[in-house]
């Protein structure tokens, strides 16, 4: 179709009324890495501040499971890449026992950018970077979420209750949904709880089996 032709048509469509056309997927993985780079020099909030990279999160960009942590420690501010410090290797664990390799799922966090010191990101730091997530989620579309910790769990499912209240139940976010375990980093500081993690993820991996 030529330029002029192409305008003419649009004008039309214009003229009728139609005010969105119909988009045909798009490559999910070249629109991730698009609006990574996009926002790889964000100034939403003042974590900006310490960040070496923006980790804006990795996986399959099909993935049924979108597994979401707090926000990038340092190991994860220095490569860009989430879950690639200490708790990430146990998280790696955690998945494997499960029977899920980190390549089939996308992980993302709450916050992009690291909290100095990794304190906990405050609620404007949460707010700031929640519509990249939910983005992420819009192109994604996982079947289904695993959220790690309190701080991920509360801030995604807007409440302030506690870990085992968030454990005991499935949750929905976006109509999605989710689950709610410690966080890995907890479980090298207490590692007490690996066996209520452990019943979690089984209770996640049964439900998850049965919505295949
Ligand atoms: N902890 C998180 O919550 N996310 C990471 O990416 C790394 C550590």
């Amino acid at each position: 179709m030529s330029r002029r032709a192409l305008i003419q048509y649009l004008e039309l469509i214009k003229q009728s009324g139609i005010r969105e056309l119909y988009r045909p997927p798009s490559d999910k993985a070249k629109l991730l890495a698009e609006l990574a780079t996009r926002y790889a020099d964000c100034q939403k909030c003042p974590l900006s501040a310490g960040r070496i990279k923006l980790v804006y999160g990795e996986g399959n960009p099909d993935a049924s499971i979108m597994l979401i942590g707090e926000g990038p420690g340092e190991q994860e501010n220095l490569s860009g890449r989430p879950f690639v410090g200490a708790a990430g290797q146990l998280l790696d664990k955690m998945l494997a026992a499960i029977d899920i390799q980190r390549k089939d799922i996308y992980i993302a966090n709450i916050v992009k950018c690291r909290p100095p010191g990794n304190r906990n990101p405050d609620a404007n730091e949460r707010l700031a970077c929640m519509p990249y997530l939910i983005e992420q989620m819009e192109i994604i579309q996982p079947k289904v979420l695993l959220i790690m910790g309190l701080v991920a769990a509360q801030s995604l499912l807007s409440n302030s209750e506690t870990l085992g209240w968030h454990r005991d139940k499935t949750h929905e976010f976006m109509g999605i949904p989710a689950y709610v375990s410690y966080h890995p980093a907890a479980l090298l500081r207490n590692p007490n709880w690996k066996r209520p993690a452990w019943e979690d993820l089984q209770r996640f991996q049964k439900d998850y089996e049965a919505m295949q």
